[in-house]
């Protein structure tokens, strides 16, 4: 049976077809899954199946590993806010596979910010809703057991991200290295772990998290930290000072909502990834597409560096970014 086809009895198993004719449509996929939307006579759905191996690092993970944590996190989310996540519809019997409710008229953000929209406010309530799983999450064991997938964050996340860089940078390995073993080591609440523009739809109720595939019980200031990385390269790729305003917003409305530890030591920590994760994006092993430009990098590359060195709070890391040569 083909891919598609193990789909289509997969949904009509699950009652989720009706009868009539069913169309599955790719979407814009990324290395580690198939994703369809499809046209059933009852509306559309948005079916995700993690791939066997990945097509990047780690290729000993398990599907199962990756469709599950990805459920768990969509449901546990919506259970704290429903408007953050996609409704998960059935879990479908072949490869992991699940199915969720499409959201129509949702451009991804990434397509937005990279058009020149840039929605300040919008940012600050991507940072309210991360915040918000985090507090809901926060030293509770129940969550911690249900996603203990500290061997996948590694494989995906600390690896690629932290360590690759340590082992060709002499200089910075020891703070890089101590920051990854304090990232591993911390269990706090549940992380989604990749809280990136690409993976946040714009709906008319607020930001929409998808793609949960890394989630992690672990520090939440890896997803601030994350996503403003995100924000602060697009403001250097474009110099437009609202992408800077955007990663203030993402920061002050994620910090508000701060209760289960002192929010300067969140914010400190997430200003040592952050310096990390932009050195990663420039020299490292999954550099940002968009950031070609020599002047670019080197704009990323000398105020990482000079970050790793001598760490700031997150707030005034983004204060203080520049996103042009001086
Ligand atoms: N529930 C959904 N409603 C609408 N579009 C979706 C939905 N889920 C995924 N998409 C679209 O499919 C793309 C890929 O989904 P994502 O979960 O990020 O998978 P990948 O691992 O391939 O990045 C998203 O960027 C978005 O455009
Ligand atoms: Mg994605």
């Amino acid at each position: 049976m083909t891919a598609e086809a193990e789909i289509i009895a997969g949904l009509q198993g699950a009652g989720l077809t009706g009868e009539g004719e069913i169309i599955l449509e790719p979407l814009t996929g990324g290395v580690s899954c198939d994703v369809w939307k499809v046209e059933t006579p009852t509306g559309p759905i948005v079916v995700k199946r993690p791939l066997p191996q990945l097509r990047v690092a780690a290729e000993w993970l398990a599907p199962v590993e990756r469709g599950t944590s990805e459920v768990r996190w969509l449901r546990r989310a919506r259970g704290v806010k429903p408007s953050i996540a996609p409704e998960v519809l059935a879990e479908l019997p072949t490869g992991h596979a699940f199915a969720m409710r499409f959201l129509p008229g949702c451009p991804v953000w990434k397509d937005e910010l990279m058009a020149g929209r840039v929605d300040v406010p919008f940012a600050g309530e991507v940072g309210r809703g991360i915040a918000a799983v985090h507090a809901a999450t926060a030293h509770n064991e129940g969550d911690r057991a249900d996603f203990p997938n500290d061997e996948m964050f590694r494989a995906l996340r600390v690896d690629p991200f932290l360590l690759y860089v340590a082992q060709h940078d002499v200089e910075l390995a020891p703070a890089l290295t101590a920051l990854a073993d304090d990232l591993s080591g911390r269990k706090i609440a549940l992380v989604h772990g990749d809280v990136s523009p690409k993976n946040i739809l714009v709906s008319a109720d607020g930001p929409v998290f998808l793609d949960a595939e890394c989630a992690v019980y672990g520090d939440p200031a890896f997803d601030l930290a994350f996503c403003t990385t995100h924000l602060l390269l697009k403001a250097v790729w474009s110099g437009d000072a609202r992408l800077s305003e955007a990663a203030a917003a993402l920061v002050a409305a994620y910090r508000t909502g701060i209760d289960w530890e002192d929010a300067e030591e969140v914010l400190l920590r997430a200003g040592k990834l952050t310096a990390a994760l932009l050195l990663a994006r420039v020299e490292g092993k999954s550099p940002a597409p968009y950031l070609t430009d020599p002047d670019h990098k080197r704009i990323v590359r000398d105020q990482a560096r000079t970050l790793i060195r001598a760490p700031s709070p997150l707030g005034e890391l983004v204060a203080h970014w520049k996103r042009t040569l001086p």
